[in-house]
């Protein structure tokens, strides 16, 4: 063994002189080189990436990356006579619990009332460039922005944001189950050039009154509408989770328009592959081809197949990702090469912890990277900022940049949900990647910045497509 490896070291050091070849060292020779120049290859890659990261971070992206601290105070609990507190001693109350409790003193922490909404009528100065995430947000009318479990389409014809989510302006009311819900109004749209003022474009599908068999009669349930754009066909194509009051049905929806402020046409719902599915996105990548991702098995793992060229539905391949981790409401997105998703716990209306996903393929093998959330307090990153994530959108010219979009939740009232939009930015070593290429982790950390109030880069319109 020894013997060899000192007579392979000493033909490589011949190599030049070349008389002393012979055939098998040639060979070790040139794997070594190969060996070499792909290390070398793989460290320049990583160390481009991270020249880019770094510029990006000391101009523009210095702001979205300095967090700001909250310290949200349980407040004491209201005084009882003597008498009712022996006769029922109060549980312990976690920020969840106050979060969820609508008569909590502190609601208005978590819910701030209409006197401090972000409001596009109104000149509001500096303040009008700027995302405060979990204050009402008012559309170009004036009006509470309806789009929850939406995510955001840019058309390329129109060269407009679209902005499409359930649209809940009803009371809310408790289901046989126990579960807070609305009836079906439909599918909202707003549209914006700045993704910051919103132009209410209606409902663009809307629910059935009169027939109790259809799909989207207002008693059933319509969630995570997202919508693509087809080149191929010049179609608009909508895909949505649906169910019936019990969430017994468990399937997605298609729907269809030729123009993306509607009116869409329903085509169908079923179940992908014969598999339950709930909470689901569609991803659409840079080759065209599109996927559906939904929650199955009871929620207990994540199922991806690719769609149809048409997009109207799901081919037979299937792919169980995540299986066993409980995960729902996915988001996906892509930067370089790499796939990554966000998801929530499944804990019903109530804030559970966000984690993050990487994948080289998007059909898998999907690793976990961690917790993405930073800033705010241990319960906010425990919490997803009392949020669940729903959609990530990237910012067209900042490559590693997103918006992470997501709803805060309110079962007291669903229509007074909030959004919580906040910058993502994939860079860095993440925090859980077990596997390790030449020494570099395999996988970037994604992080999501907690901010009371935040804007998009100064700059960033002149950088778009
Ligand atoms: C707006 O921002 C500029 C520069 O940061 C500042 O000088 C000005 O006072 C601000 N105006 C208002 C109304 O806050
Ligand atoms: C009601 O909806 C079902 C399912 O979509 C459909 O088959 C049926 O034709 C509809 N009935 C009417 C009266 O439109
Ligand atoms: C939902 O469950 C309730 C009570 O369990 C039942 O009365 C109702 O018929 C169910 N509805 C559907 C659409 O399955």
């Amino acid at each position: 063994m020894r013997m060899r490896n000192k007579q392979r070291k000493t033909t490589i050091l011949g190599w030049n002189a070349g008389s002393r070849c012979s055939m098998p060292a040639m060979v070790w020779s040139l794997v070594g080189f190969l060996l070499l120049l792909h290390f070398y290859s793989t460290l320049h890659k990583t160390d481009k990436a991270e020249e880019t990261r770094l510029q990006m971070s000391h101009h523009s992206f210095q702001e979205l990356q300095v967090v700001e601290e909250e310290n949200i105070q349980i407040p004491p609990p209201r005084r009882r006579s003597p008498r009712a507190a022996k006769r029922r001693p109060r549980k312990k109350t976690t920020l969840i619990d106050e979060f969820l409790d609508e008569n909590s003193q502190i609601r208005h922490v978590f819910f701030p009332d209409h006197r401090s909404a972000i409001d596009p009528t109104k000149d509001t100065g500096n303040d009008s460039f700027y995302y405060f995430p979990g204050r009402m947000w008012l559309d170009t009318e004036g009006i509470p922005i309806q789009a929850h479990g939406g995510g955001i389409m840019f058309d390329p014809l129109s060269r407009m944001y679209y902005w499409y989510g359930e649209y809940q302006d009803v009371p809310t009311f408790i289901a046989p189950k126990g579960l807070a819900r609305v009836d079906i109004i439909g599918v909202g749209c707003y549209s914006s050039k700045d993704l910051q003022t919103w132009k209410n474009e209606g409902i663009v599908l809307a629910a059935e009154e009169a027939n109790e068999t259809h799909d989207l009669h207002k008693s059933n349930v319509l969630e995570r509408p997202k919508v693509i754009y087809n080149e191929k066909t010049g179609k608009y194509v909508m895909w949505m989770h649906i169910d019936d009051a019990n969430y017994t049905k468990a399937a997605v929806g298609v729907a269809i328009s030729d123009y993306p402020t509607g009116p869409f046409d329903y085509i169908y719902s079923k179940q992908p592959h014969g598999f339950e599915s709930r909470d689901m996105t569609i991803f659409k990548d840079d080759d065209g081809m599109a996927y559906l991702v939904y929650s199955s098995e009871d929620n207990s793992e994540l199922h991806i197949a690719p769609l149809t060229e048409d997009y109207l539905d799901v081919t037979p391949v299937m792919k169980r990702i995540l299986v066993g981790q409980h995960r729902e409401a996915p988001a996906l997105f892509k930067h370089g090469e790499t796939y990554y998703m966000i998801t929530s716990g499944c804990t019903g209306w109530a804030p559970n912890e966000a984690l993050a996903h990487a994948a080289e393929s998007i059909m898998g093998p999907w690793e976990t990277v961690g917790n993405p959330c930073i800033g705010g307090s241990k319960m906010f990153k425990l919490t997803t900022f009392f949020a669940q994530g729903t959609f990530v959108l990237p910012l067209a010219g900042l490559p590693g940049s997103f918006i992470f979009m997501a709803d805060r939740w309110n079962p007291a009232d669903l229509r007074d949900s909030r959004y919580v939009w906040l910058p993502l930015i994939v860079g860095g070593p993440a925090d859980w990647p077990l596997e390790y290429n030449f020494g570099f982790p395999s996988w970037s950390r994604v992080s999501i910045y907690w901010h009371r109030k935040w804007r998009l880069p100064s700059g960033w319109s002149d950088m778009k497509r």
